[in-house]
């Protein structure tokens, strides 16, 4: 019965590693029940039920025993009355109270669980998004979702009923072997000597069996990786005309499968003959010895029937160890998974309703001084070596370089997504440190160079960039961005969904959303990582437009790979190997002759004249 409850619905947390329990992995998952600390009056209810329904439950093959002696005119107990009739009111009356007693026990111990996985699921996720954008770097996204889910629901399996559970089947195991012995210490005896023998054979029996039935779950979830990931690439899979060689590897896998699982099947029959045999052989072997034990008259029928319901209880128990204490295995080791997310150290934000609010505004002066930067997942392959510039407020700067040399890093580290590991930022003069990170990101907008939508309504992810905009002001934005046009010709206008599930927008448009999102938010630094896909000249247009209307009267950073768009910038710096290798406008850069810049710019001009002429 403690199975079936326990493993309802929650297949994934079957999946879940078992850790070997030490002293040091105990003490920091036991952490987890800080969270209890609020409902401590209600944990010791529940406690308090939990042991007394326990312990009732231990009367019922007492009162039967009796029952059936009395039918035979025979008295069990002397503390009991004698007829019939009363030890079937007694065992009615308790059976009574017995339920009320488990109702009390599930509904405290759901509650509790409920409130403080609540408790958790919360932290996890406020720490998740206040950790610096380096801990997502090296991390899949796939694996902090489950572990907000499936590590959390183990969690909660745990508080809610494996606890309980362990606590009563100990209960009934304890008292079961004693009451045992007290109703036929022979019985007992003969009992007690084959069970270890049979529990052995079985716990190493099971964890071989156990183990292959790994292995191939191991083999399904990698099949099922195939799946996954050719249906979400299915355009590739189609592009290179690969669908005979997935349909292959896939077929390969599951032959892995299924010749696991088979092996794993034979020995799993062998198991269960093995365990029917050892269940029944002992049946067998109590009733025939205590069968002749009541024809020497030593004990009454009713003492045995008593017996058999109580050796019933303690099997019960013991076999259900296993699982529970595997279970307990599996929520340590989401526990543990669990603390070090809500251990990682956030960045210096609290999360509050004025986040959005500016304390130090500034102008929109930016420079870098001898900035070098190195991520920390790469430490050995310094991205950025000496970079710096300055632009004033109210300018527009372009930075231009081959693909990979750190330009959207230069964008991350304006945003304070990093640090620099040298050098320095400068906002307005003061040093980076002289702001808090919110300050920063409050009044530095980006277009990113690829557009990411919210699933949601497109006037919903214009107005991401500023939550208390209202509807005129959202449509001024979109208006502003040359994205009102397009919008209206959707039939559902601003409502519009968009995202995963939602309609697909265009490069160019999303491009403009994001555009009207920043307008919205109105920052004094505005940094454009221009998208590398070009766009067709129409769009190409539009977008340019709104991007006038963007920087115009604020501090622009421009990423450009159509160096047409940058002419009229007041400066240029050009990256090359993570340093500045020239700085200077359009026409200073042209007149050297030489150089990327000039280079680039001659190419690009070839290449217009070639795709116009
Ligand atoms: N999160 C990251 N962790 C480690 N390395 C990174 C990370 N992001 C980028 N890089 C590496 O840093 C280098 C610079 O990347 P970046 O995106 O800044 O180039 P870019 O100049 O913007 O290129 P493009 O013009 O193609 O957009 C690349 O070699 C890239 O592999
Ligand atoms: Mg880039």
């Amino acid at each position: 019965m403690a199975r079936s409850r326990l493993n309802s619905g929650n297949t994934q947390s079957e999946d879940l590693p078992k850790p070997k329990i030490n002293k040091a992995l105990l003490k920091k998952a036991l952490k987890i029940f800080t969270y209890l600390k609020p409902y401590r009056g209600k944990f010791i209810w529940g406690m308090f039920f939990l042991i007394l329904s326990s312990l009732t439950m231990l009367a019922f093959p007492a009162l039967l025993g009796a029952m059936i002696d009395a039918a035979q005119g025979q008295q069990t107990y002397p503390w009991l009355p004698a007829d019939l009739l009363s030890i079937g009111g007694i065992a009615m009356t308790l059976l009574f109270f017995q339920s009320i007693l488990s109702f009390g026990r599930i509904r405290f111990f759901v509650e509790i669980a409920e409130k403080a996985l609540a408790s958790i699921r919360k932290d996890t996720y406020h720490r998740l998004i206040t950790l610096p954008i380096e801990f997502f770097a090296n991390r899949r996204v796939g694996e902090l979702n489950s572990r907000l889910s499936t590590d959390l629901a183990q969690i909660q399996d745990t508080l809610t009923t494996t606890l309980a559970e362990m606590l009563r089947q100990a209960i009934s195991l304890a008292f079961g072997i004693c009451l045992l012995v007290l109703v036929s210490p022979k019985l007992a005896l003969m009992n007690l000597c084959i069970l270890p023998i049979i529990i052995i054979i079985a716990i190493v029996f099971g964890r071989f069996i156990r183990n292959l039935s790994r292995q191939a779950q191991d083999q399904l979830a990698d099949s099922n990786t195939i799946v996954q990931e050719t249906l979400s690439g299915i355009t590739n899979v189609k592009a290179f005309v690969n669908e005979y060689y997935e349909a292959h590897r896939y077929a390969h896998k599951l032959n892995a499968v299924v010749k696991l699982a088979v092996k794993g099947a034979t020995y799993r029959g062998i198991f269960a003959s093995f365990i029917i045999f050892c269940i029944f052989g002992a049946v067998i072997l109590v009733i025939w010895y205590g069968a002749s034990l009541v024809s020497q008259g030593e004990i009454s029928v009713g003492d045995l029937t008593t017996y058999i319901l109580y050796s019933m209880f303690v099997a019960g128990s013991m076999g259900s160890f296993p699982e529970l204490y595997a279970n307990i295995q599996r929520s340590i080791g989401a526990s543990e998974r669990v603390l070090d997310i809500l251990e990682e150290e956030p960045e210096m934000i609290t999360i509050s309703e004025s986040n959005n609010d500016i304390r130090t505004p500034m102008k929109g002066a930016l420079s870098f001084n001898q900035v070098g930067f190195t991520y920390p997942s790469r430490p050995d392959i310094p991205i950025l070596k000496d970079i710096s510039f300055h632009v004033e407020a109210g300018k527009k700067l372009a930075l231009v370089g081959p693909s990979g040399t750190g330009k959207s890093t230069i964008a991350s580290l304006i945003l304070q997504f990093y640090a620099p590991t040298a050098g320095n930022i400068v906002y307005d003069g003061k040093d980076s440190s002289a702001y808090s990170l919110t300050d920063i990101r409050n009044q530095v907008a980006i277009v990113p160079q690829d557009v990411l939508l919210f699933g949601g309504t497109i006037r919903e992810n214009i107005g991401y960039g500023r939550l208390d905009a209202n509807a005129e002001e959202i449509i001024e934005a979109a208006k502003r961005a040359n994205a009102h046009d397009f919008i209206m010709t959707f039939p559902q206008g601003y409502e519009t969904l968009v995202g995963e599930r939602g309609i697909k927008l265009s490069g160019g448009q999303r491009q403009r959303i994001a555009i009207a999102r920043a307008l919205l938010k109105d920052p004094a630094i505005l940094i454009l990582d221009e998208a590398t896909s070009s766009l067709d000249s129409e769009s190409e247009r539009l977008v340019q437009l709104a991007l006038e209307e963007l920087m115009r009267n604020r501090t622009s950073v421009i990423i450009a790979h159509r160096l047409s768009t940058i002419k009229d910038a007041d400066q240029i710096v050009v990256i090359e190997n993570g340093k500045v290798s020239d700085i200077g406008n359009h026409v200073e850069l042209m007149s050297k002759g030489s150089g990327l810049y000039h280079h680039l710019y001659s190419l690009q001009s070839i290449q217009h004249v070639t795709q116009t002429g």
